[in-house]
């Protein structure tokens, strides 16, 4: 984890932040309130079962007492019958409570976290991300759906416990009180490293699950370099990490385990001796010390309890925390207070006047440097130039996964910072450079440029995607699921079924990044073929490297370093003898060279035939 993680740790040690999850119960005071209704009344009965037994003793056994014995027997099957039903219900809702809270806390947190630009995803693995949301919460969990419960009821049974023994006997209880401050001490003292070593295993914890998570996500590489070694050995560094902060977590645990009990019950058995005294010389009765040992060993256990969830707390506040975090960080990219409505007639008109980017992890280097370009309604630019230069950067910013440092990018004249992010994406279909293929069907796939979709327009757009032949030979078609990323298709399939999401979403701008690079030379004739067809009313960009798929655009922009280098038709850009002309004498020539190759082969299997024949 980053520094700036190990100094908020340093910064909230304590129990506090928990209230940070008090928004997370408001929903469900009604629910709140039947739990300490219910945890109230258990803790009553359970409160008068000592006194109970102080009056059987203190009644003696003898033969005329018996039938009062009976009524008292049975009046306390029913105190038991009471306490095992407030028990019951004090259970269920509390431990409902838990799961609620907590299933709202998971979603909340994912919803946030859905929301994020990529720049969060750029500091934050994305493992990391999901630990969060499954194990921290699940922390959260015992706490809200067990130890709170726990908690209450045995700070109940200590205050009523405590009482009852100064009403038994406020000497012995003076007795008690004198041994607190040895119990209470190194709880806190404990329960304040507990926390810290837990916030570190949760931490550990999700590295070892972000490793977990890539390298599983990329099998097929490690096993291809023969990384297992590697990584296993990384996400065992990581495990133990994890288990030595959570190994102090547990020594410290018990150290305070010994000191509690050991306190906890010297006090009981001092204060039994003392007892045993006072009954001898006719200050107490029996019941009554009877009682007083019940009590008292009620309030130790309680006392017990409560330091066990005391560190319990501190885990949770660690996880609470981790979350916290997630829930705190603003969304750099965000609808404005009152967002400028795109116009209704959306044309496509794309501007970007003398935009300046950085990526916000590499500030010195200028991604973008005063590029300006203005794309007319319904037009088509390509743009080209080597790896490197800034090509989907225009994308993303188009998008508005990042803002400009400097400059402006505009949709139909409106300038994206002032508009609803949601609007301007809605208004732009993108075939990116790495499409994202989700486990699910191939229809859901298709269907996810929009979800709303008739599955005939989601076929019509497969077949102008040159999709519908490979599809239709899988095993159940368009139902057939395609596997996690889509490992169960080609690369060259999956980026069919993501031109045919694309051409589905049927937006007015079209945003082609190497959208066919992976086609053959038939698909991809053929999905130019509905490009050209698709931009004939639409804006469309087209990032590609191969120039043969941009020779035809209205206009190619040449890009080098984040800067527009040379602009024009396919033709004028050859005439100008500059990058684009480079480029071109290199592809076409290379070209010309297979050509005579294949010439060659010609010639030599004529040569052969002839020699045969
Ligand atoms: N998320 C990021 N954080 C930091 N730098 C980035 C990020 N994404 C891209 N870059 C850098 O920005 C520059 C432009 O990247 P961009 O993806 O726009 O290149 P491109 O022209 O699309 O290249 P290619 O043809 O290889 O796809 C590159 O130097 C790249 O290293
Ligand atoms: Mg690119």
């Amino acid at each position: 984890m980053s520094k700036s993680s190990t100094e908020e740790r340093a910064k909230s040690r304590n129990v506090g932040l928990l209230r940070r999850l008090l928004p997370f119960f408001r929903p469900y005071k009604l629910h709140l309130l039947a739990a300490a209704v219910a945890l109230i009344t258990a803790a009553v009965f359970m409160l008068m079962m000592p006194v109970a037994l102080r009056r059987v003793i203190d009644l003696g056994f003898d033969a005329e007492n018996a039938e009062f014995i009976d009524k008292y027997f049975l009046a306390l099957i029913g105190v038991a019958g009471a306490l095992a039903i407030a028990t019951a219900l004090r259970f269920y809702f509390v431990s409902r409570l838990g799961e609620r809270v907590v299933t709202d806390l998971r979603r909340s947190v994912y919803d946030h976290a859905i929301g994020m630009s990529p720049r969060f995803f750029e500091k934050i693995r994305t493992g990391e991300t999901l630990s969060r949301i499954t194990t921290d919460t699940t922390l959260i969990q015992s706490l809200v759906s067990s130890s709170i419960s726990i908690a209450l009821r045995n700070l109940l049974l200590l205050a009523g416990g405590i009482v009852m023994l100064f009403i038994t006997s406020a000497k012995l209880t003076a007795l008690v009180l004198l041994g607190v401050p040895l119990v209470i001490i190194p709880i806190v003292l404990v329960g304040r490293k507990v926390r810290g070593y837990s916030r570190d295993a949760q931490d550990r914890i999700a590295e070892s699950s972000a490793i977990a998570g890539e390298t599983l996500l990329n099998i097929r590489d490690v096993q291809s370099y023969t990384q297992e070694a590697t990584v296993r050995a990384q996400f065992g560094t990581a495990a133990e990490g994890s288990f030595s902060a959570s190994n102090k977590r547990i020594k410290a645990r018990s150290l305070l385990t010994a000191i509690v009990i050991f306190f906890v019950f010297t006090g009981v058995v001092s204060v039994m001796w003392v007892g045993a005294r006072d009954v001898i010389s006719g200050a107490m009765t029996a019941g009554e010390l009877g009682q007083f040992i019940l009590y008292a060993v009620l309030v130790a256990g309680a006392v017990g309890a409560l330091t066990e969830i005391w560190t319990q707390a501190q885990q949770a506040a660690g996880a609470t925390e981790r979350l916290i975090e997630i829930l705190d960080t603003e969304a750099d990219i965000l609808p404005p207070a009152n967002p400028v409505p795109l116009p209704a007639d959306a044309k496509g008109a794309i501007g970007f006047e003398n935009v300046s980017f950085s990526f916000p992890s590499r500030p010195d280097d200028r991604a973008l440097d005063g590029l300006s370009l203005s794309v007319a309604p319904g037009e088509t630019v390509a743009i080209v130039g080597p790896s490197g230069a800034g090509k989907t950067t225009i994308f993303h910013l188009l998008q508005r996964f990042y803002d400009p440092s400097a400059g402006a990018v505009t949709l139909d004249g409106v300038t994206l910072t002032d508009a609803d992010p949601t609007d301007v994406r809605s208004r732009l279909a993108v075939v990116p450079q790495e499409p994202a293929i989700f486990a699910a069907s191939v229809l859901d796939n298709i269907r996810f440029g929009r979800p709303d979709a008739s599955e005939d327009e989601a076929r019509a757009a497969a077949k102008a995607a040159a999709a519908d032949t490979f599809i239709d030979a899988l095993p159940e078609g368009y139902a057939t699921h395609v596997g996690e990323r889509g490992v169960m298709l080609s690369g060259g399939q999956k980026q069919r079924i993501a031109i045919a999401r694309a051409i589905l979403r049927d937006a007015p701008v079209l945003l082609l990044d190497e959208a066919t690079s992976a086609l053959d030379a038939e698909s991809e004739r053929a999905v130019q073929d509905a490009f050209e067809r698709l931009s004939q009313n639409r804006t469309t960009l087209v990032i590609a490297h191969r120039l043969a798929t941009v020779k035809s655009a209205d206009r190619i922009i040449v890009m080098e370093a984040g800067k527009v280098v040379a602009e024009g038709t396919h033709d004028e850009l050859v005439d100008q003898g500059g990058l684009y002309a480079r480029l071109a004498r290199l592809q076409f020539t290379d070209l010309r060279a297979v050509e005579a190759d294949t010439a060659a082969a010609d010639t030599v299997a004529d040569v052969q035939s002839a020699v045969t024949g």
